[in-house]
């Protein structure tokens, strides 16, 4: 297998886009990214969505973006895994340059989920539960993240405080981020103030509704090398696994099993452990979920995750950072692209141009993005490595 870099990365502002198609918001992080890498071609693309049929009416994404993108007739593959369809998208493009199969790939993601109501949006998201056992009975994702909230609450005696930190601290990380989608800063009263929507999880635990696409391009380390007059981003790690899609079936319904797995191989891979990591980007759908990844992926150990952003812990100037981008929380949650923006935030701070939200010297970073309430995860760990070669 060869080493795989990234070297180039394009992300537009997410929000509710209502000017701009699902083809178009596509087109313009593609574009972007190809551009960024200083290449005129890509090979193969790579795009992760989870439901373009529910969202927009749209399937058959692999070939309508590569004819979009004016590079037809390359092979265009689209990516599903529900809201890790951008990790997995990564992943896919990452295994065809370290095989050898491709030179220049695409990874790309894109969901526009605000042209259907608030009900319709719903249902859609709803599809990546086990309709039979969880969605017939009325379980929706915030109703699920829920119950896995009052799981912990009860095993562990974390608190709703505790949550409304973890959205406190996303937000203040999200307002230095002008691609955010709610780069409000918010208190941990006003998250506790919020509007309920699923016991205890309230409007300011959530991820929202969101609009937007990103996308990036992998080439051989040798390759990157060339092209590339900075800091180079190097994949260290790729790794992916899966889970029960009903709660109903998992021993312990306060952790992430998947992500616990894949961790374990990507660390090993990497050849690092979470002591190592200059920072994370995880998918924090709902507050609760942070503090279990963050468990999973042995930043803290199993119960402590609660505690980690009350006490500062993963601030953006804490020991362990999580989430320097705003999280999904604030910066958004397009489900199919969230797990291409986790890479774009690990290029913007590898290569020194996060402005306010910049990290002090980050070498190695891992990205987390997962499916539905965990049923899939996709992890990624990136070193940041010099032109010339042994770094
Ligand atoms: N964070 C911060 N503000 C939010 C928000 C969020 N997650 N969601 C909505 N808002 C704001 C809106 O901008 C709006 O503000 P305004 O009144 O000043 O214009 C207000 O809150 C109400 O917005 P609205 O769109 O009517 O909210 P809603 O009640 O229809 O939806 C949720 C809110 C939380 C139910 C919806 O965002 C949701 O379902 N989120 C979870 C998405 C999900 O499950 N993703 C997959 C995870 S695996």
């Amino acid at each position: 297998m060869r080493d795989v870099a990234v070297i180039g990365v394009g992300m537009n502002k997410w929000g509710e886009l209502w000017e701009l198609s699902h083809r178009d918001i596509w087109t313009s992080a593609a574009l972007d990214a190809i551009e960024d890498a200083g290449v005129d071609h890509v090979d193969a693309m790579y795009v992760g969505c989870m439901s373009g049929g529910l969202f927009v009416g749209q399937e058959h994404l692999g070939a309508m973006l590569a004819d979009q993108l004016g590079m037809g007739p390359i092979p265009g593959t689209r990516v599903e895994s529900a809201c890790a369809s951008g990790g997995l998208a990564l992943r896919q493009a990452y295994l065809a340059v370290a095989s050898g199969a491709h030179d220049i790939v695409l990874a790309s993601g894109v969901e526009k989920m605000t042209d259907v109501d608030g009900a319709a949006a719903t249902y859609a998201l709803s599809t990546a539960a086990d309709q039979e056992y969880e969605c017939f009975h009325g379980l929706t994702f915030p109703g699920l993240y829920a119950m896995m909230a009052r799981a912990h609450m009860e095993r562990y005696g974390t608190t709703i405080e505790q949550l409304a930190h973890v959205a406190s601290k996303n937000h203040a990380n999200g307002a230095k981020n002008p691609n955010a989608q709610f780069p409000m800063k918010v208190t941990p009263e006003q998250v506790l103030a919020s509007p309920m929507v699923a016991d205890p999880l309230r409007l300011l635990d959530c991820s929202p509704i969101t609009d937007g696409a990103a996308a990036v391009v992998l080439v051989p380390l040798e390759m990157a090398r060339k092209l590339s007059d900075g800091p180079i981003v190097r994949i260290a790690a790729s790794a992916h696994a899966t889970d029960t899609m009903a709660l109903a079936d998992r021993a312990e319904i306060s952790a992430i099993e998947s992500t616990a797995r894949a961790a374990e191989q990507a660390y090993k891979a990497a050849g690092i452990g979470p002591d190592d990591l200059s920072f994370c980007e995880v998918h924090d759908c709902f507050t609760i979920a942070e503090v279990m990844v963050i468990e999973a992926l042995g930043l803290v150990e199993k119960g402590q995750g609660g505690q980690a952003a009350a006490s500062g812990l993963t601030a953006l100037d804490g020991k362990r950072p999580v989430n320097p981008s705003g999280g999904l929380k604030s910066k958004g949650h397009p489900v199919g692209a969230t797990g291409i923006a986790q890479v774009c935030e690990v290029a913007e701070q590898f290569r020194g141009g996060a402005g306010e939200r910049q990290l002090d010297d980050p070498h190695w970073a891992l990205t987390q993005n997962m499916g539905g309430t965990g049923a899939s995860s996709v992890i990624h760990i990136f070193e940041r490595v010099g032109r010339e070669a042994g770094r």
